[in-house]
């Protein structure tokens, strides 16, 4: 009789650990997290080969790139400076380093470019219109012009 009370008690605790255990299980299964399936930062593209480089001519005078790039994007030394973006100095960045930079701020070896370049992320750019600006990018002719680290 002590024997057989004793195994109902155990069978009702493992009845009970059973119950709280699937009731947690409820609670965090598929559906009780609703981070789960939010979406993550999209990565920068990398391949932009069909960027339409017409729009993206349009595209950098709309950013206003120019400003501190200069009007020709061959890189400004005076006023608010900025790199040579054409093939001088980008020649060997990868489109998705280019699309990193002007993304999300990041060099060709994904350091953090200074604050005075903007996060075009943030300001809405998406991956169509950074790739036609890499197309148009492309598409300069080389100008040979020094401009020296102007990073503050
Ligand atoms: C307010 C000034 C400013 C504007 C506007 C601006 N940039 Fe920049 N950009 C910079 C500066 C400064 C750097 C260099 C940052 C560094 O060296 O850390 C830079 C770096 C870059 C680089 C990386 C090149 C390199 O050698 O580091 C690219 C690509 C670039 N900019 C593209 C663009 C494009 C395209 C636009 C317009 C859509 C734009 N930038 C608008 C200031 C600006």
């Amino acid at each position: 009789m002590t024997t057989q009370s004793g195994s109902f008690f155990a069978r009702a605790v493992g009845v009970g650990v059973f119950f709280s255990m699937a009731a947690l299980a409820g609670a965090c299964g598929p559906g009780g997290n609703p981070d789960a399936a939010a979406p993550v930062d999209a990565a920068a593209p990398a391949d932009c080969s069909s960027g339409d480089a017409a729009a993206g001519r349009v595209a950098v005078g709309m950013r206003a790139c120019a400003s501190c790039h200069a009007a020709d994007l061959g890189g400004a030394t005076t006023g608010t400076p900025g790199p040579n973006l054409t093939s001088t100095n980008l020649g060997g960045w990868s489109d998705q380093q280019i699309t990193s930079a002007i993304l999300d701020g990041e060099d060709e070896a994904g350091d953090r470019l200074c604050t005075s370049m903007t996060r075009f992320r943030i300001a809405g750019m998406n991956g169509t219109e950074v790739c036609n600006i890499v197309a148009h990018l492309r598409s300069l002719d080389p100008i040979a012009r020094e401009v020296p680290d102007t990073c503050m």
